[in-house]
């Protein structure tokens, strides 16, 4: 399948979603994961998220925050097989980028970091990607690395429990890290966030 269709068809599929997950609304939002997905969260900037990590990208590269500096970061945890959250943050973050003029989008990287290694290897990081932004830099790696880099951000997630088939979910955070090109927090948003007010705070922010 053709990317462009390939894609096309995800949007479509996500917006039958979106509509599903407003219908759910009340319910999903007051679920037994709405504390998790609030996180430990703190408004505003300055607050000491995000730090060093060392993680594995979609090529099978050894990535660390080093490779990112001088560069603003939105960065999200997730898993490929979610079937909630995670495909809705990553077409908000795609979209937004999308949005935005050339210059300003390209001082931005996404980054995705995957709370499932077990099933989340490179090269399954990879195959998902294709759906969103091709400059999305998808991170996995043993799992106390992941651990410590979800630390560093605050972010939390459940241990997998498999269903008799072995399939899972992951409760896990679903806020969306705006870095700025020194490594300091600036704000966030999450994956109820619309495209286009993620795209207007980072035409603001980004210089
Ligand atoms: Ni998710």
């Amino acid at each position: 399948m053709k990317p462009q269709l390939r894609r096309a068809l995800w949007i479509l599929g996500l917006g039958l979603l979106a509509i599903a997950l407003a219908a759910a609304g009340a319910w999903y939002l007051r679920g037994d994961n709405a504390e998790i997905r609030s996180g430990g969260v703190v408004a505003g900037g300055g607050s000491a998220l995000g730090g060093s990590f060392e993680l594995v990208d979609q090529e099978g590269r050894t990535r660390t925050q080093a490779d990112f500096a001088g560069r603003y970061l939105l960065v999200y945890f997730g898993f490929t097989y979610c079937v909630d959250a995670c495909p809705l943050a990553l077409l908000a973050m795609t979209q937004a980028l999308d949005r935005l003029p050339a210059e300003t989008a390209d001082r931005v990287q996404p980054l995705f970091v995957t709370v499932d290694p077990a099933r989340d290897d490179p090269a399954q990081i990879r195959l998902y990607l294709q759906n969103f932004h091709p400059r999305f830099v998808g991170l996995t790696g043993a799992p106390e690395q992941i651990a410590a880099a979800a630390k560093a951000w605050r972010v939390v997630y459940e241990p997998p429990k498999p269903d008799a088939e072995g399939n899972y979910q992951v409760n896990h955070t679903t806020i969306i890290y705006l870095m700025g090109p020194d490594g300091s927090f600036i704000r966030h948003f999450d994956h109820l966030s619309s495209a286009t007010d993620i795209a207007a705070a980072l035409q603001a922010t980004v210089k």
